[in-house]
């Protein structure tokens, strides 16, 4: 009975050695290495033409990576016109970028508290745009940032004008409708961030009605991958109204889907 027992303690010792082995064989780096390795990433949403989809798209998408557990900032570098603050339920904050530029504040100070967890950078009163030193002193700003985050969401304003603040770490999204000169604008807008060293990483398509032909259109003219196909929707609409980023307001609905798509591809 008692030599038994020895037997099978002695064939437990033996497979617990050998579980001990394997598994330290293939053990995965610690949690710290993990972050450590991991590296923050500027998104910039850009296009040629207004109106497009880009406050949108910026807000959601950064909503949808704060939901996916990221840390989040969204930058409103439409100085001249910010929106974001609408589509983020934030009202006309009374301070901004340009008071962390004039050196009145510190960047913390006027990060406001957005959708699931993100933050926000409203440009407060800025009249001069980006006139002036602001270029430069907006991507030194951005380049040292003082905040955590795994992904700064830029939303851009149309057109060229602040493609100078960009450089060459900066990722960017184009956004499109399906139109022509809108893709054809797309189009200029990409030459331009590639002469900046910034690198596309693909097309949305935004109010879109069910016309396949536009993706194969985008991706032949743009020459680059179509990454997200956004419906026209009534959700996005209802969203703007509420003030309110809709992958929050309506999870199940297909915009969501495919800003929440885009935004775990963007994670992998
Ligand atoms: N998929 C969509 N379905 C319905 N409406 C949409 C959709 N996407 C955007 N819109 C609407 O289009 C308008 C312009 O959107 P938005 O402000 O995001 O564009 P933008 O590119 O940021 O504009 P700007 O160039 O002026 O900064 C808004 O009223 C928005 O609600
Ligand atoms: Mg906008």
């Amino acid at each position: 009975m008692n030599q038994g027992r020895t037997v099978i303690k002695k064939i437990f010792k033996e497979i617990r050695f050998l579980f001990k082995k394997t598994s330290t064989a293939k053990k995965t780096p610690p949690i710290d290495e993990k972050i450590q390795k991991k590296q923050r990433r500027f998104i910039a949403i850009a296009s040629g033409k207004g109106g497009v989809g880009k406050t949108t798209i910026a807000a959601n998408l950064g909503a949808a990576l704060a939901k996916l557990g990221n840390k989040v900032t969204i930058f409103d570098m439409d100085l001249a016109m910010p929106n974001l603050e609408i589509i983020t339920g934030l009202g006309t904050p009374p301070v901004g970028l340009i008071d962390v530029l004039e050196g009145k504040l510190e960047l913390e100070h006027v990060a406001y508290s957005g959708p699931m967890g993100s933050s926000i950078i409203p440009p407060g009163v800025m009249l001069d745009g980006y006139s002036g030193d602001n270029p430069g002193k907006i991507r030194e700003l951005l380049m040292k940032l003082p905040l955590k985050s795994d992904f700064i969401i830029l939303d851009m304003p149309p057109g060229r004008e602040a493609v100078d603040v960009l450089w060459g770490e900066i990722e960017a999204l184009l956004v499109a409708n399906p139109d022509k000169a809108s893709v054809l604008d797309a189009l200029n807008m990409k030459v331009l961030l590639e002469k900046k060293g910034v690198k596309v990483l693909g097309a949305v398509l935004n109010r879109a009605e069910n016309d396949e032909r536009w993706i194969d259109e985008m991706e032949r003219i743009l020459e680059t991958r179509v990454v997200a196909v956004i419906p026209e929707s009534r959700v996005v609409k209802k969203a703007l109204l509420a003030e309110e980023c809709f992958v929050v307001a309506e999870p199940e609905s297909p915009p969501s889907k495919e800003i929440m798509g885009l935004a775990k591809e963007m994670c992998d």
